[in-house]
């Protein structure tokens, strides 16, 4: 469920493969069968590092649809102990994966923010689609894609895609010149240093992801950005866009 767009999660359970879902970027995603993300009883992941809808600091959330796979993950990360916490019964191989009492009460106090908070990125995410629509237009700027039917992403960052022949490098530049941060957001999995070296990956394999990669841009994104910040960042870029050689 990548940048919280929830994924076609229908499509690959016909498949009959066990899933384990991804969800750590789509709190409050919502798929194209109406189903919460992390809600079809596959095994689903959330994280709540500070860039996410919800944050507990760090650390994160795993959801399970029955009682058997709960009590075995409790116990995991609770150094392999029994449910009841006898100290010296550890009956499994387990891990310190506990999230501490603080980082619980920071993400509960969160939680009961939650729809605010999920609704504030929505409003920033419809002010950038508004204020980028004629870069859409006009120069070919990919903007991130609409929801469809039921779906309802959970928004997470806003990522655009630099028009195909122009430096999305010099955009970056462009931006922070103007005391704009962007990132150049996803790099391509494959062509990371630790990636290449392991399994001698290279560019040209997976062109398509290559492309797409090379012209992707973060751009500034959290709730409390105002109106004036994103008509800020839009006109930044559209100047920049202007001058950016091809
Ligand atoms: C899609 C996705 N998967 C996994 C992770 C890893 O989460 P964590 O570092 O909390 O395990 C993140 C967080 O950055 C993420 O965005």
């Amino acid at each position: 469920h990548i940048f919280g767009y929830p994924a076609e999660i229908a499509a690959l359970e016909a498949l009959g493969l066990p899933i384990v879902e991804d969800a750590c970027e789509a709190l409050g995603a919502i798929d194209a069968e109406g189903v919460t993300v992390g809600g079809r009883a596959n095994p689903a992941v959330f994280g709540f590092y500070p860039n996410k809808q919800l944050t507990t600091g760090e650390g994160g959330m795993v959801c399970v649809s029955d009682a058997a796979t709960k009590a075995r993950i409790d116990s995991e990360r609770n150094q392999g102990r029994a449910p009841d916490m006898g100290w010296l019964d550890h009956d499994r191989l387990g891990f310190n994966y506990r999230l501490s009492e603080i980082a619980c009460a920071l993400g509960r106090a969160q939680l009961e923010r939650l729809d605010e908070l999920l609704a504030s990125r929505a409003r920033v995410a419809a002010l950038y689609r508004e204020g980028l629509s004629e870069l859409a237009v006009e120069q070919g700027m990919g903007l991130p894609c609409e929801d469809r039917g039921a779906e309802r992403r959970g928004w997470f960052v806003f990522v655009v895609q630099i028009p195909t022949g122009r430096d999305r490098d010099g955009v970056v530049r462009g931006l922070r010149e103007r005391g704009i941060d962007s990132k150049p957001y996803l790099p391509a999995i494959h062509l990371m240093s630790f990636y290449r070296e392991r399994f001698a990956h290279r560019d040209g394999e997976f062109p398509v992801c290559e492309d797409v990669a090379a012209r992707s841009l973060a751009l500034p994104f959290y709730p409390e950005l105002s109106d004036g910040d994103v008509t800020r960042v839009t006109e930044a870029l559209t100047e920049i866009l202007q001058t950016v050689p091809v």
